[in-house]
């Protein structure tokens, strides 16, 4: 099932990934709401991965993170109680991120990743279930409960 809404943000190294990939979701119809950044002017990746794990943790919609390396976005998500955010250059990461981790964020690095996998990482991501039971437990053990 397609989640009802998504949320992007990137910082200047991710822009131009972020337009490709929104043009994308459009296309196919995905509600999408865009946390900047909103031009290739330099900025700090921390801002927009903080504002995007709000949105996400309040909503509980999904999110796509993009910056030069898919790290410091990865980086700083993944400090937030309740996101579980993957960095995936490989298909079968972005669904495994999705079956067994039950990823809400996916990290994508702009400078390794070219568009047309980076869209393809993309639906993996939103279109993959999460297999639950065993992984279900090990989920939870994350955040240690
Ligand atoms: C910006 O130059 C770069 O450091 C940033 O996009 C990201 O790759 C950080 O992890």
């Amino acid at each position: 099932m397609l989640p009802e809404a998504l949320f992007i943000a990137s910082d200047h190294a991710g822009f131009q990934l972020k337009e490709d990939l929104k043009g994308h979701f459009t296309a196919r119809g995905w509600k999408l709401e865009d946390l900047g950044a909103h031009s290739e002017e330099s900025c700090d990746y921390p801002l927009f991965a903080h504002a995007l794990c709000a949105a996400v943790l309040r909503t509980g919609h999904r999110g796509i993170l993009i910056c030069g390396t898919g790290l410091g976005m990865c980086m700083t998500a993944n400090r937030h109680q309740g996101i579980r955010a993957a960095m995936c250059t490989h298909e079968f990461q972005a669904q495994a991120a999705r079956r067994h981790n039950d990823a809400n964020v996916l990290c994508l690095g702009a400078r390794i990743t070219a568009p047309g996998l980076a869209r393809v990482l993309a639906d993996l991501f939103l279109e993959t279930a999460f297999d639950g039971g065993r992984h279900q437990r090990r989920v939870e053990l994350m955040d240690g409960i």
